[in-house]
């Protein structure tokens, strides 16, 4: 047994049990709870992420786990080829499989994938890794999303009677003042746009390409909660002339007057979080606005301070070409790590410096760029072809990475993509400003 061998092994054993140490501290009837259509509860999370193992992995090998009937309907996500499936906005509405077969089906996955992973004769070792690879990424993916989805599921709860996900923070520094926003300068240059790295990347990422990128400065730092409670106070979500057509349109909708997660109590904002309710702390950067919200922040930000007349969000070609000048620190960032005592579980504040700061981690930033392929894409073959190609339509690119990204995930060159509405994702706002 050779050790990349063993490595596989180790790695995937590793992705799996980081999954079930996030949802330890859950109760039984959080795992059944669908929030809202887009929240899936963490039954689902646990099941569809064994689930792609046993599609894409044990299927074809004749090595499926036998005795779990219903669970393809039940697991497959969005695959039209392969087969029908439970509607989405159905999956809290189920019972069965009950959440301990869940467990049993996750048991019985992992078994035969190390089964294989040990018995697989050495000439088809590397096609498994890359195919074991692509599950990886994909159950982080789903660690992300299980971690937005359980501060959904946990703020349901009538406010009095809900539980945080993971302790108090210990009380914070709150930082005084984050420094004035500073504008970092950016030559006319051609740049690279994609992933031209070793190691792992997705389909979307590629091929990287040659793109011109215009003179603009960046904003050195996210866009903080006082600030946000500056464009709140100045009457921000009532002036429909700073939004474009369709997010005026969802903040009549909605009703939306702050952030997700805000709430006031006489004349203190508080915020729900995965550690419970919390003063919003000035210097931390905003977190669960829309790309319509920061799109409209944008506009009053430039209306409010003449240096940054005409401020906008970046473009990706912006955003990666000042991370590739600057540099992508993964390492330094407050990214979801395995050991979840060092978790910070929310934003935190900038430090004080003059570099470019909080590129990965605490918030996925919104950029101007709607999710296209790049020139010459062309999707994974197979049955994960759907995986991110056919998503290329109405949706708006993010980087960067938040508290809830796994860290051995986040890379410069990630495409993260919601809908312009989306507000349970942890997304901010970077500003940029064309010269
Ligand atoms: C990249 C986060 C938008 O949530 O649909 C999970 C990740 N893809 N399973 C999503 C994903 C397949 C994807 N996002
Ligand atoms: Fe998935």
């Amino acid at each position: 047994m050779g050790a990349p061998r063993d490595e596989l092994a180790r790695r995937y054993a590793a992705v799996r049990a980081a999954s079930e140490r996030l949802m330890a501290p859950l109760s039984e009837a959080d795992f059944r709870i669908q929030s809202m259509p887009d929240v899936s509860p963490p039954f689902w999370n646990l099941g569809h992420t064994s689930w792609f193992f046993a599609a894409n992995v044990l299927r074809p090998l004749g090595r499926e786990p036998a005795g779990f009937p219903g669970f393809d309907y039940t697991f497959n996500s969005y695959y039209e080829g392969i087969g029908p499936r439970l509607p989405r906005a159905q999956r809290g509405r189920v019972a069965q499989p009950a959440t301990s077969r869940v467990r049993e089906y996750r048991a019985a996955v992992d078994a035969a994938m190390q089964d294989w992973i040990a018995q697989c004769p050495e000439s088809q070792l590397p096609a498994l890794a890359d195919v074991i690879a692509i599950g990886i990424e994909h159950e982080q993916q789903h660690q992300e999303l299980f971690v937005t989805e359980i501060l959904h599921i946990r703020s349901s709860a009538p406010a009095d009677l809900r539980v945080p996900y993971a302790s108090a923070a210990p009380a914070s520094v709150d930082a005084a003042d984050p420094t004035p926003l500073r504008a970092i300068g950016f030559a006319a240059a051609d740049s690279l746009l994609g992933h031209d790295a070793p190691g792992f990347c997705w389909d979307n990422e590629l091929p990287a390409h040659r793109v011109h990128v215009p003179a603009f400065a960046l904003g050195d730092r996210l866009i903080t909660n006082a600030e946000w409670l500056a464009f709140v106070a100045d009457g921000g979500y009532r002036r429909p002339l700073l939004w474009l057509s369709n997010g005026w349109a969802a903040v009549q909708q909605h009703g939306w007057q702050a952030p997700l997660y805000w709430e006031r109590q006489g004349e203190r904002w508080l915020r729900w979080t995965l550690r419970g309710l919390v003063d919003v702390a000035a210097a931390a950067p905003v977190c669960h606005v829309s790309f319509y919200e920061a799109d409209a922040f944008a506009r009053w930000y430039g209306e409010q301070f003449a240096a940054w007349r005409h401020a906008r969000l970046p473009r990706e070609s912006e955003w990666e070409h000042a991370a590739r000048q600057h540099g992508f620190d993964q390492v330094g960032g407050n990214l979801l790590d395995g050991d979840l005592a060092r978790c910070a579980f929310d934003v935190l504040p900038a430090a004080r410096s003059e570099a470019l700061r909080q590129l990965a981690g605490d918030v996925w930033e919104w950029t101007l760029s709607h999710y296209e392929p790049y020139p010459g894409y062309r999707p994974f073959a197979g049955a994960l072809m759907e995986y991110n190609g056919k998503f290329m339509d109405n949706q708006r690119v993010l980087r960067g990475g938040s508290f809830a990204t796994p860290r051995a995930q986040a890379r410069r060159g990630y495409r993260n993509f919601w809908p312009a509405d989306t507000r349970f994702q942890a997304t901010g706002v970077r500003l940029l400003l064309d010269r």
